[in-house]
């Protein structure tokens, strides 16, 4: 682990604005609580994958230059049919992932272009985040922040609990955030984050172990994870409901 603390300035000082932005789409989950019989990222979901609703989200965001899609081993060849179905070949790199989920944001990080300096990480499960919401990561991370998360309040209470099940705590409801994706950093705080902390369930978490802050923008419910088959029936409800799809 480096002990040098993340200094957001120093990184930023290294770069005249404006920076480009690509994102990272990690999407090599097999998706075993979905139990779909294929990756999850190409379970259908209304007619489409969820790889391809991800991709329409983040690529309605007129910021960003470059994707890596971080695909199933098996899925390589299926991720860039799917990419060039929505003629962004040019703007698209896929590469197969790794063994966990930060494994495979590591080899995503191998495969940015030079220029590539803000870095937003997503997962193919919340395929149906918007695209005012990267734009609204991006835009904090401009203004300053080299760590940024939507997060939303917290509607449940939540306790911490040890093994035996014995509550050793209860956790103050207005400080919770619930974080989502898509999760926006300056490329070299991404890269040190990952360089220098074991595995974490968010990026976001990597760069807090090194020292770095991270700052919270509203998050959306658009944004929501699909990870078992209910989750895939909200998101269904979600694209077709017009007072939530909007
Ligand atoms: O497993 P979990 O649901 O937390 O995965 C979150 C995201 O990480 C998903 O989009 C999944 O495709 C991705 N992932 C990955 N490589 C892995 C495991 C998960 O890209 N080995």
């Amino acid at each position: 682990m480096s002990s040098q603390p993340v200094r957001s300035e120093d990184a930023r000082a290294e770069h005249a604005l404006p920076l480009k932005v690509a994102v990272i789409l990690v999407a090599a989950g097999i998706g075993v609580r979905l139990d779909a019989g294929i990756p999850k990222a190409f379970a259908p979901l209304c007619g489409e994958s969820l790889l391809t609703h991800a991709l329409r989200g983040v690529f309605g965001c007129a910021e960003v230059e470059h994707v890596v899609v971080v695909a199933p081993v098996s899925h390589v060849g299926q991720c860039w049919a799917a990419a060039d179905v929505l003629g962004e070949h040019s703007r698209v790199d896929v590469v197969a992932g790794g063994a966990d989920r930060s494994a495979s944001v590591e080899v995503g990080l191998g495969a940015l272009r030079p220029g590539d300096g803000i870095i937003l990480v997503h997962d193919v499960a919340r395929c149906l985040a918007p695209s005012d919401l990267f734009a609204r990561v991006i835009g904090a991370v401009r203004a300053g922040h080299s760590a940024v998360v939507p997060g939303l309040p917290v509607t449940d209470t939540v306790k911490v609990v040890d093994a035996q099940g014995r509550v050793l705590g209860t956790a103050d409801r207005e400080s919770l955030r619930a974080i989502q994706t898509p999760q926006g950093f300056l490329r070299e705080v991404l890269e040190q984050a990952h360089a220098g902390a074991a595995s974490a369930t968010d990026d976001a978490g990597l760069v807090e172990r090194i020292g770095g802050h991270v700052h919270v923008v509203d998050g959306d419910h658009r944004a929501m994870k699909i990870t078992t088959p209910a989750d895939l029936a909200v998101a269904t409800a979600l694209l077709q409901d017009g007072p939530y799809a909007g």
